[in-house]
């Protein structure tokens, strides 16, 4: 049987016969060139056929070899390896080395990946001065994505995006980087000074420091926080096309330098329908307040009065993955912390939603948000800090979709068609006619 589609013009009676382009998983990759649906016409003026795809729910804009989900199995594999092998064994930057590059780094490579983050984690002096120019009350997610795109103007030669040396140095730094203004951010809305890189540190411990640093010689978080902090930097690393990966792919597209475009897709994870679930999530479990409460909220939720905040997801249609990992994770940190009853409340509701046959026939699983706001919370960051948590991985995801985005040859600039539907030609009207 051959790999085509024939398509059928009832206005022409004319077909078409359109190959069918493949991934590594033929019932997953299953798609058609759409530029060959121009040749479908009714007459030789004709536009040609579009695809009609708002929200792009069935649209493929790339081939990539990044991330892979399988949302009907709960499955996510970064570059082929599944996320839970990465949370167990790797490290926040091992996995982000091979986000980046395809592989699991040799320890030689890892070393010098490592030292690079590392030492790129300084910012100018200048960038605690624009910060300083914010309001007390900014929020820290509005003052990343202005401060990453401030970075653009510190390292003009950062244009030469064709250039593979300068793009990798941005890459470090890019990385390095969104840690430390991040924690600024949150220290200006605090009043703290700001507290300076520790290189002896690895990445999360360095976050932590500069985040909570008060007046001891050297901070040190604990070794279950730190590495908590560093599970949870793994699960966020990527997740294929989704609204920001999309923003960095489609702003990149024009060739501007990465600072701005990682802004971008910042300011895309910056709304509620990305990356501020989790935030809900906590809202959610406090009004709720008591785990007898539960059953009620759960009815009401079937009434339809609301959503169960952090249930259901998109892509998948099983238990999210990243989910499972975090709700084996959380008692883990409660055991250093102190036991939030939130989380009790959390567990409660899954456990009867998981056995409701609301939820069961509608595949509504814990998805990562159900868990990450409330061990973010035991770890001690403010709610409003949630969002910038979420770019600090992603920023790597983004970065290494802007690679493979320049690397290959059949992209090119993003730009859409629409399906017009306004007015016809019309003549000008003067004010005294209309
Ligand atoms: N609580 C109760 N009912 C739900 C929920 C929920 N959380 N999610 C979906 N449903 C119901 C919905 O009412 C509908 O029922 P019916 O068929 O009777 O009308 C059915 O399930 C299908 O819903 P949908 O809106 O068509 O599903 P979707 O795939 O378009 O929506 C979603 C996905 C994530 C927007 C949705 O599940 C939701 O609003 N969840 C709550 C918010 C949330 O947790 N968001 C975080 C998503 S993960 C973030 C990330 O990965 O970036």
């Amino acid at each position: 049987m051959p790999d085509t589609l024939t398509i059928t013009d009832n206005r022409t009676g004319q077909t078409y016969e359109v190959p069918i382009i493949y991934g590594t998983y033929p019932e997953y990759g299953a798609a058609i060139p759409a530029k060959e649906l121009r040749a479908i016409k009714q007459s030789e003026s004709d536009f040609g056929m579009l695809a009609y795809d708002p929200g792009f729910t069935t649209t493929a804009s790339c081939r990539s070899a990044i991330t892979f989900i399988d949302g009907e199995k709960g499955i996510l594999r970064y570059r082929g390896y599944p996320i839970e092998q990465l949370a167990q064994n790797s490290n926040y930057l091992e996995s982000a080395y091979l986000t980046m590059f395809g592989d699991l780094p040799a320890p030689d490579a890892l070393e010098k990946w490592t030292w690079e983050i590392t030492h790129h984690t300084y910012v100018h002096e200048n960038i605690k001065r624009l910060m300083e120019a914010f309001r007390y009350d900014a929020h820290p997610m509005g003052m990343f994505v202005s401060m990453v795109a401030a970075l653009s103007t510190f390292y003009p030669e950062a244009s030469d995006v064709h250039d593979d040396e300068c793009r990798m140095k941005q890459i470090q730094r890019l990385i390095a980087k969104v840690s430390t203004i991040a924690a600024f951010a949150y220290r200006h809305g605090r009043g703290l000074p700001y507290i300076y890189p520790d290189n002896d540190l690895t990445y999360a411990g360095n976050f932590l420091s500069m985040m909570f640093k008060t007046s001891e010689a050297k901070y040190q978080a604990h070794p279950v926080l730190e590495q908590a902090l560093d599970a949870l930097f793994i699960l966020h690393i990527d997740h294929e096309q989704n609204c920001s990966a999309n923003a960095m792919r489609s702003v990149g597209s024009s060739h501007p330098d990465p600072y701005v475009a990682i802004a971008a897709a910042a300011a895309a994870l910056y709304g509620p329908l990305h990356g501020g679930a989790n935030e809900m999530v906590l809202r959610m479990l406090r009004e709720i307040g008591d785990v007898r409460e539960v059953p009620k909220y759960i009815e009401r939720v079937k009434q339809g009065d609301f959503r169960l905040m952090g249930f259901g997801h998109r892509v998948y249609k099983n238990y999210d993955p990243r989910a499972r990992i975090l709700r084996e994770l959380a008692p883990e940190v409660f055991e250093i912390t102190g036991i939030d009853p939130l989380l009790e409340i959390a567990i409660e509701l899954e456990r009867i939603a998981l056995e409701d046959d609301y939820f069961v026939s509608r595949n509504l699983y814990p998805n990562v948000d159900f868990y990450s706001g409330i061990i973010y919370q035991a770890l001690g960051f403010p709610v409003a800090m949630f969002p910038v948590l979420f770019a600090i991985p992603r920023t790597t995801g983004w970065l290494a979709q802007w690679l493979e985005m320049l690397n290959d040859p059949e992209q090119r600039i993003a730009r859409p068609r629409q399906v017009y539907t306004g007015y016809d030609e019309r003549e000008y009207v003067t004010p005294d006619l209309r």
